[in-house]
């Protein structure tokens, strides 16, 4: 039985967001016991408390974090105690058809996205004795918790664990959706909608492959500024300007259009914004069941293409390591992402800090 308690940030579809005390379980086989240091917040957390993404059960939040290793269980080879790590949310299984393909973001097999580990279960229980899950497999607003082992990625000790725990979900989703999914080529434009903290790292990956010009679109003035100082070449207010009309005048249309808001009004505007042969890449993860509408001659003629993008098309093991060293080497300026750091108590504040598009990406530490 577990003796000690720890706060956690809990969503319960009855009673929504709070804080509850959880027992976590030792790291069972395959398993890796971690210590967070750091946890971004993510709108895929706010989708959860926003009821874009309903759930039927009590889940522990939390996606994008970064820790140390303090235990493992057996079988455990690629880290061990006093490793840092971060932790990658869409742990694969390793043994579906896509994993052995190497593609390890469209795994089939993974437990992640039902909010278990992979063998079914929660490490989390609450005072009561009643199970609250992982979201995700993580759940990393919390003191410590018990993932498997593929989802502890080691990183360099020198990292920050404020940049790794960003390195989590919206960089690697972000710089990812650049380099894997749509393989921007130097001097090629794009247009990124949204620049939040998955749209500001798309467009830091956008000046890393050299793209020109970077367009960047968002509502908030601050965070049109801070998109700037990360390469965007231009700045368009999404409330008033007609992007779609912009990029046709000024590029003869975009060879890229990120969206990175989940929003199907936007994504509907996207195929208007490209050139002939250009691609329109879906970031931003919209409410369950929506849909959109498009121009379906336009799409054909042009041989314009709509590609998805779940976590940059990445293989966490290869790409947080590599961007974890461009960051260390000078090549990636991701702790300007880092926004407001808060103590886990003020969770609350943090998901106000992300509806009112304060500061960049907030931290809460434990
Ligand atoms: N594909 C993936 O694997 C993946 C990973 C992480 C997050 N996401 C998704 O990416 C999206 C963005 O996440 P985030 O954490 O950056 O969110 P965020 O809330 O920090 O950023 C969203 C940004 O969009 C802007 N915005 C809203 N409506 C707009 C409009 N009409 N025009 C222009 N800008 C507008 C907001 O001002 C804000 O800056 C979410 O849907 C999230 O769930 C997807
Ligand atoms: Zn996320
Ligand atoms: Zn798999």
């Amino acid at each position: 039985m577990p003796s000690t308690y720890s706060p956690a940030v809990v969503f319960d579809p009855a009673s929504g967001l709070g804080t509850r005390e959880v027992a976590l379980r030792p790291a069972g086989p395959g398993e890796v016991e971690i210590e967070v240091r750091a946890a971004g917040v993510c709108h895929s957390d706010l989708h959860i408390v926003s009821g874009d993404w309903p759930t039927d059960r009590p889940l522990v939040l939390g996606h994008e974090a970064a820790g140390v290793v303090t235990g493992t269980g057996p079988g455990v080879t690629s880290v061990r105690p006093g490793d840092h790590v971060v932790l990658s949310w869409f742990a694969p299984c390793r043994r579906c058809r896509k994993c052995v393909a190497g593609q390890g973001w469209l795994c089939t097999g993974t437990r992640a996205v039902a909010n278990t580990l992979p063998d079914g279960t929660t490490p989390f229980t609450g005072a009561d004795g009643a199970e609250i899950w992982p979201y995700l497999g993580l759940g990393a607003f919390t003191e410590r918790l018990v993932v498997p082992e593929t989802a502890a990625v080691k990183v360099p000790e020198e990292l920050p664990f404020s940049v790794g725990a960003l390195l989590g979900c919206s960089i690697t989703t972000g710089v990812g959706a650049v380099v894997n999914t749509a393989g921007v080529r130097p001097g090629e434009s794009a247009v990124v909608v949204g620049t939040g903290g998955v749209g500001l790292s798309v467009v830091m990956g956008l000046a890393l492959v050299g793209a020109d010009p970077i367009v960047a679109v968002d509502l908030s003035p601050e965070r049109l500024a801070v998109a700037r100082r990360f390469g965007a070449t231009h700045t368009l207010d999404g409330s008033r300007d007609d992007v779609a009309a912009w990029c046709r005048e000024h590029l003869g249309g975009a060879d890229y259009a990120f969206e990175a808001i989940g929003s199907p009004k936007v994504v509907q505007t996207l195929p208007a914004m490209l050139t002939s042969g250009g691609a329109a890449v879906l970031v931003g993860m919209a409410a369950i069941g929506a849909t959109a509408a498009f121009d379906l001659f336009d799409l054909a003629d042009q041989g314009k293409r709509i590609l998805g993008c779940n976590y940059g098309s990445s293989v966490g093991e290869l790409d947080i390591p590599r961007l974890a060293r461009l960051h260390l080497a000078g090549r990636l300026p991701l702790d300007d992402l880092i926004g407001t750091v808060r103590p886990l108590s003020e969770a609350a504040q943090a998901f106000d800090d992300l509806r009112s598009r304060t500061g960049v990406r907030t931290i809460l530490e434990p």
